[in-house]
């Protein structure tokens, strides 16, 4: 743990913060703002969290908690998978490059101590939300089954790049989202903002978004190359939709199967 909290100092203190070196997207390029803005506002459109806001606000318990909990990990389990196999439909060594980047954070970079699915675990450990088995038959692996099937089915390289950049555009309110379902308390509060899990995401997320706009920058130059990206863009944004409304559906259905209990 001890060298954890140390390279935890180091990642926050360097900021702003780079995956790998920027010479030319960096966050000051008037492109790179334009279009996190735009992609941004694309994305709200769908108003992605309007069902789980309403359902943690209606049942902030534990066992919202833990179902929020575990739906996660699944997710988490999934990140890695999904962008390396993204990243294996790709054709060019250049772009491998920059799209891998995202996924060698996700298993930790250089220290495995920083595996973000492993770190979960240790954030949900600290306020004692243990992992259950969802009583429902629905699942959200049914969710990620899709999205799985939407990233074989594309049949474009910008259209790869443009699934990736949807699967980050949001990674701020996710991650907001996620911590309120997890705070089934209010000392819960404190405890996981202190958790690596939470400190790391609340740090790099920014990076995830710069760096994948870049990609759409550096990748998708053609008017072509940008509409294929913003089909697949979409895709990935209605793939949040599902995501968060599944689990706002397995909560409502894990509280009403512990009241009939
Ligand atoms: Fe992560």
């Amino acid at each position: 743990m001890e060298t954890q909290e140390l390279n935890l100092n180091t990642v926050i203190e360097n900021e702003p913060r780079y995956l790998i070196p920027e010479d030319t997207y960096d966050y000051d390029h008037p492109e790179v703002i334009h279009y996190t803005d735009y992609f941004m506002q694309e994305a709200a459109k769908l108003n992605v969290f309007v069902n789980i806001n309403a359902t943690i606000q209606a049942h902030r318990s534990l066992i919202a908690a833990q179902t929020m909990a575990t739906a996660w990990y699944d997710f988490a389990k999934y990140v890695p998978s999904f962008i390396t196999k993204a990243v294996a439909m790709t054709d060019d060594p250049e772009r491998q490059h920059h799209l891998i980047q995202i996924a060698y954070d996700e298993l930790g970079g250089q220290d495995k101590n920083f595996i973000h699915s492993n770190l979960f675990l240790e954030a949900i450990e600290k306020t004692s939300v243990p992992l259950i088995h969802i009583s429902s038959s629905s699942s959200i692996k049914d969710v990620l089954n899709w999205l799985d099937k939407t990233l074989t089915e594309t049949k474009t390289q910008s259209g790869i790049v443009g699934l990736l950049l949807s699967f980050e555009i949001i990674a701020e309110e996710n991650i907001e989202t996620l911590f309120n379902g997890l705070c089934y308390t209010d000392k819960c509060d404190e405890i996981l903002s202190k958790t690596p899990f939470f400190k790391i995401h609340r740090a790099d997320e920014t990076e995830h978004i710069r760096h994948s706009v870049a990609n759409f920058l550096r990748f998708c130059q053609t008017e072509k190359d940008r509409q294929d990206f913003k089909a697949s863009f979409d895709m990935g944004v209605e793939y949040w939709q599902r995501f968060w409304d599944q689990i706002a559906r397995l909560i409502n259905l894990e509280v009403d199967a512990q009241k009939s209990a």
